[in-house]
């Protein structure tokens, strides 16, 4: 028998006793990935770790999918939220507080020295809003509402990010996308989508992307008057829930000169790879090219009051160009939020995590190679600062392995793990286009020794799962 549950003047009778009833009964599903078999409730956090409500210690490695990046419960961020909470913590955007125009500064100053190029900051609240903004600030630069976009790419999930995400799955239910993106396959040199090796392939990959502008009738171009239909290319420097799938490094460069001859925009989208996950302030800068807009969220606030932006080079985004209310939202620039962030930009100035995250990277990748040496399922593993990928396989090192994959995420998440010497779980995100890598983004302050822990966590979960999956 249900017990009786209290929810204002209304007595609800749950089918069962547990929150989890509430959560079938009232929550929806629709605002979440469902992906565990079992759902987990968490209590608490601290640095690298979860708690459920036993007391049991997680070990996250997806951080919030790279919200997170400073740690669980940061002590300096928690604090400025909480002076911010007593002092100012609300207040209409048309009024202006001090920590908005600090952040946007910090951040136009450091695009600024890393580019050489100036701009300004226009702050929203959650990531795909933010994607929204950029593109009507593509729009309204140059008339175009075409973008091209990559196979793979994740750019969120509200309609104008959902037109230019590639998975038709996100987009099936809910109308026609007249402005869908037109997608390019991403430069994703274990599973080449031209069967190249990297060794030999001279960047085909790119040039199958130029030959689209070689006659008209390839669709993109007018090349009578060189004007393409597409007014922006949206990428990933390091495709997120694709696979923290790391391009070769002249890549993105050979790609900017092709989009300079058509005046096509780059729109980097650095919302999961910002903030030094790769272990550059923005993961765009490993390669060599600047971006017209960047677009970024997550880890901003480290999770707390969110916040989102965009940051666009001045002849876009000038108030001439783009005046008040362009794309105003109620709690863009909060005053919550830009104080984290703020707090996040002093952080990140009076840290040395440009030295740290490569080699705790490098380390982390080098304590998986050796794992993949014992273990032919583990297909692929590389690393880009401490955004990292594991691929599951078959015992042929290469055929996709979601089963093992999901196995071995759902032994992470019922918390009896013995590594590590007490009982303990392991959070593990599944990202890749067949659903079978796992993209580990540990907090940044990570240390070696929880590394250690982490692999050993990991492996004791890979052994089990291949024994329960074979
Ligand atoms: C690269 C990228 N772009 C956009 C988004 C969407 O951000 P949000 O979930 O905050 O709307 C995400 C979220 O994971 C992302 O990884």
């Amino acid at each position: 028998m249900g017990q009786k549950i209290k929810l204002g003047k209304r007595q609800v009778r749950p089918k069962g006793n547990g929150i989890l009833d509430l959560e079938a009964k009232y929550c929806s599903w629709g605002d979440t990935v469902h992906y565990a078999k079992k759902l987990k409730v968490f209590d608490r956090c601290e640095g690298i770790y979860l708690y459920d409500k036993g007391g049991t210690q997680y070990l996250d490695l997806q951080m919030w999918y790279s919200a997170v990046n400073f740690g669980y419960k940061n002590p300096r961020l928690n604090e400025a939220l909480k002076r911010q909470i007593d002092r100012l913590p609300q207040l209409a955007c048309q009024y202006l507080h001090e920590e908005k125009i600090l952040l946007a500064a910090k951040l136009s100053r450091r695009i600024e020295l890393a580019f050489e190029t100036e701009g300004r900051v226009h702050f929203n609240v959650g990531g795909s809003s933010a994607v929204e903004d950029s593109l009507k600030l593509v729009r309204n630069h140059t008339g175009r509402n075409l973008v091209f976009a990559f196979m793979g790419g994740y750019h969120g999930r509200t309609l104008g990010a959902s037109a230019i995400t590639s998975s038709y799955r996100y987009r099936e239910k809910f109308g026609h996308f007249s402005d869908r993106a037109l997608f390019i396959p991403y430069p994703y040199c274990f599973r080449c989508p031209y069967e190249k090796k990297r060794e030999y392939c001279d960047l085909y990959c790119l040039r199958q992307f130029e030959r689209l502008f070689e006659t008209e009738y390839y669709s993109v171009l007018n090349t009578k008057t060189k004007k393409c239909e597409c007014g922006a290319f949206y990428v990933e420097p390091v495709q997120g829930t694709g696979g923290y799938i790391i391009p070769p490094r002249d890549y993105f460069s050979g790609l900017k000169e092709v989009l300079d001859r058509y005046n096509i925009l780059l729109v980097d989208d650095e919302i999961q790879m910002g903030f030094f996950r790769t272990g550059k302030f923005w993961a765009i800068e490993h390669f060599n090219v600047i971006p017209d807009i960047i677009v970024f969220g997550k880890a901003l606030t480290n999770g707390l009051n969110p916040l989102s932006g965009i940051w666009a080079k001045e002849e876009l985004i000038s108030p001439k160009v783009f005046p008040a209310g362009s794309t105003h939202s109620t709690f863009s620039a909060n005053t919550l939020g830009t104080t984290v962030g703020l707090e996040t930009m002093k952080l990140i100035e009076e840290s040395d995590f440009v030295n740290e995250v490569p080699k705790k990277g490098e380390y982390f990748v080098s304590r998986l190679k050796q794992l993949r040496r014992k273990y032919p399922q583990i297909g692929h593993v590389e690393g880009l600062g401490l955004a990292l990928r594991i691929e599951i396989c078959q015992k042929d090192g290469y055929t996709p392995n979601r089963e093992l994959t999901d196995a071995v995420m759902n032994i992470g998440l019922t918390g009896r793990l013995r590594a590590g010497g007490k009982r303990q779980g392991l959070i593990l995100d599944v990202g890749g286009y067949y659903k079978n890598v796992f993209t580990l983004a540990p907090s940044l302050y990570i240390e070696n020794r929880e590394i250690d822990l982490a692999v050993e966590l990991f492996e004791e979960a890979l052994a089990k799962g291949i024994t329960e999956t074979s």
